[in-house]
């Protein structure tokens, strides 16, 4: 069987952009692949954190997770830093990565531009990303477009481990959905939407109430033309907002384009609202059981537990590969 592994940053309430991208393919495929999904909160500490927002956000987002479909008997769920192996891993792959190839990272662009006091973490975070995929042997990696870039440093990490070392990691390959892989802010269409945006109006978080839903979207930005086009480059605003629903209820693009053809913006923002209140509600309901149940606890214990026995035979092959530790007399 193949194996998938994919992971999320619990440094905020995650956005439909996450579920859209990255989170809803996970459930599809875990009956036929052996699934690793992982909690990166090493990953979030890049950034300053509120220790205990972190705390929380780390449980909300293992919550969401099974809230989304993940099944705990099929795919082993866990926290990062509770498989200590992925640190490890991370710090070998530092010694193979060069300066150049990470500050070309656009995230990392993004993230430090303009800071003075930006942490090494923000440099070095594709090499901890490369160990994550790596150290389970992974075939697939379920992620949005904005991880493409990380994915193609992934590889050639891995490739040029096996040339320099021994040939032990498997090369992983991206799985970007056709439609949703890049879910655009309500108040800045041309830029993604993210969980860390200032703007609340921006996004919708996956555990907005109804109403609030339906109050950001009535006020996202589309232009003047009152026309319902997929046209990304002079409309964006609407071309997201038909994206949104089009994986929401399944219907095709050009079929919704049909249905709100001669309607205003009004009706479409409706049905859209609708649309992503109809996928979100059920979720939310299993959430609200899960956050504060010790289920939830003996779910990551065992992830973690299946994860880091997977973890460790890959660290250990890639520390002898290396020439690290010793070999007993
Ligand atoms: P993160 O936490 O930013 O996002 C989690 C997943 O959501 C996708 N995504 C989106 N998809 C569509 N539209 C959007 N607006 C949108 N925003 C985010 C992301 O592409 C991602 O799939 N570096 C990763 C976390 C990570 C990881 C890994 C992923 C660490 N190790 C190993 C895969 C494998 C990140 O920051 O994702």
């Amino acid at each position: 069987m193949k194996t998938i592994f994919s992971g999320i940053q619990p440094s905020g309430i995650l956005t439909l952009g996450n579920y859209l991208g990255a989170l809803q393919q996970f459930a599809k495929l875990q009956n036929d692949y052996e699934c690793y999904f992982c909690i990166v909160d090493e990953h979030a500490i890049t950034v300053p954190q509120d220790r205990l927002k972190l705390r929380h956000n780390i449980r909300s987002l293992a919550a969401l997770y099974i809230a989304s479909g993940i099944d705990p008997e099929k795919s082993a769920l866990f926290i990062q830093s509770e498989v200590p192996a992925h640190t490890q891993l991370g710090w070998m792959m530092q010694s193979i990565s060069y300066m150049g190839e990470l500050e070309r990272m656009t995230q990392f662009k993004d993230k430090s531009a303009g800071k003075n006091a930006v942490s090494s973490a923000l440099l070095t975070y594709p090499d901890l990303m490369a160990a994550d995929i790596l150290l389970y042997g992974t075939d697939l990696v379920p992620v949005g477009e904005d991880q493409t870039q990380h994915l193609e440093l992934t590889r050639n990490l891995a490739q040029r481990f096996n040339n320099k070392f021994n040939d032990i990691f498997t090369i992983p390959t991206a799985s970007i959905p056709k439609v949703g892989a890049r879910i655009m802010s309500l108040q800045e269409p041309t830029k993604k939407m993210s969980k860390s945006d200032e703007n609340d109006k921006a996004f919708i978080s996956m555990l907005d109430e109804p109403k609030k839903i339906e109050k950001k979207i009535k006020s996202a930005v589309t232009d003047s033309e009152g026309v319902v086009k997929f046209d990304k480059e002079n409309k964006p605003g609407v071309s997201n907002l038909l994206t949104i629903q089009s994986v929401c209820t399944g219907e095709s693009i050009e079929m919704l384009e049909s249905k709100y053809a001669g309607s205003g913006y009004g009706d479409f923002k409706q049905g859209v609202a609708e649309a992503v209140i109809s996928v979100l509600q059920p979720i939310q309901a299993k959430y609200a059981e899960l956050i504060d149940s010790p289920e939830l606890d003996d779910i990551l214990d065992r992830g973690a537990e299946k994860a880091a026995k997977k973890a460790n035979k890959m660290l250990a092959k890639a520390k002898k590969a290396m020439g690290l530790g010793r070999v007993r007399k």
